[in-house]
């Protein structure tokens, strides 16, 4: 998988994607990950990559121009109809379509190609959305002042799940979200009493068909507690 992110501070970036599983999957060159700096892509003498919103209002406007621009260079076309393949192009922004583990698994396995755009204040000229845009994405109901921490949330999510990016085939399996919607089970590790603390008994004789049982009730009692909207089905 290719992810080419768009952003006005490609510094924020810099040591983002370099630690473990994203870093492993880079090397191991199951992920290439290429930071663009928007600014870049200007064509104006004082490179501007925002200005003032018609109609008047606070704050600025991301301009097309250069986002256009960019995606040109990158993707090859300015269409999204003669997109290649397997090409996703999003917009990170509040607006978008609530992230889900189901949505990074269905870009692991079916994007090829993935351009993640970071906006930035008031918003980014509804062009970019209209022409260049497949997925508008929101990593949930709040406001961060830009992109960027969005941007890293979906690689993060979506490079663990592609082939051999984790270390063990099954650990992708048990994670939350992935089972039924459930949250995952407790873990523990050694030691097995830590000032006082013991780790539940059943985790501790090696009946495996038993443990299997405790985390099941375990998820699902963890779920009902905190996450009871996990439970009703959409
Ligand atoms: N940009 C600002 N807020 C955002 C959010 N919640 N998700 C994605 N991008 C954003």
């Amino acid at each position: 998988m290719k992810i080419d992110v768009l952003t006005i501070f490609p510094e924020f970036f810099r040591e983002v994607f370099d630690f473990g599983i994203i870093r492993r999957a880079r090397i191991a060159k199951i992920v290439e990950i290429n930071i663009h700096d928007i600014r870049s892509f200007t064509t104006d003498k004082h490179r501007m990559t925002d200005d003032r919103p018609f109609g008047g209002g606070d704050g600025m406007v991301m301009k097309c121009e250069p986002i256009f621009n960019a995606i040109e260079k990158i993707v090859g076309t300015a269409e999204r109809e003669n997109y290649p393949a397997g090409t996703r192009v999003v917009l990170l922004s509040p607006q978008g379509k609530v992230f889900k583990q189901s949505a990074a698994k269905k870009f692991a396995d079916e994007a090829k190609h993935v351009i993640l755009i970071c906006g930035r204040y008031e918003g980014v000229d509804e062009r970019v959305n209209d022409a260049l845009v497949t997925d508008e994405v929101s990593i949930g109901d709040y406001v961060l002042s830009g992109g960027e921490p969005a941007a890293v949330v979906l690689a993060d999510a979506i490079v663990r799940l592609l082939p051999n990016a984790l270390g063990s085939e099954t650990s992708a399996v048990n994670d939350s979200f992935t089972n039924e919607n459930l949250l995952d089970c407790p873990h523990y590790t050694r030691p097995p009493d830590f000032r006082g603390m013991k780790v539940p008994e059943v985790l501790l004789n090696g009946n495996h068909a038993e443990i299997e049982r405790w985390r099941k009730e375990k998820a699902l009692e963890k779920t009902k507690k905190i996450r009871k909207d996990l439970l009703i089905k959409e």
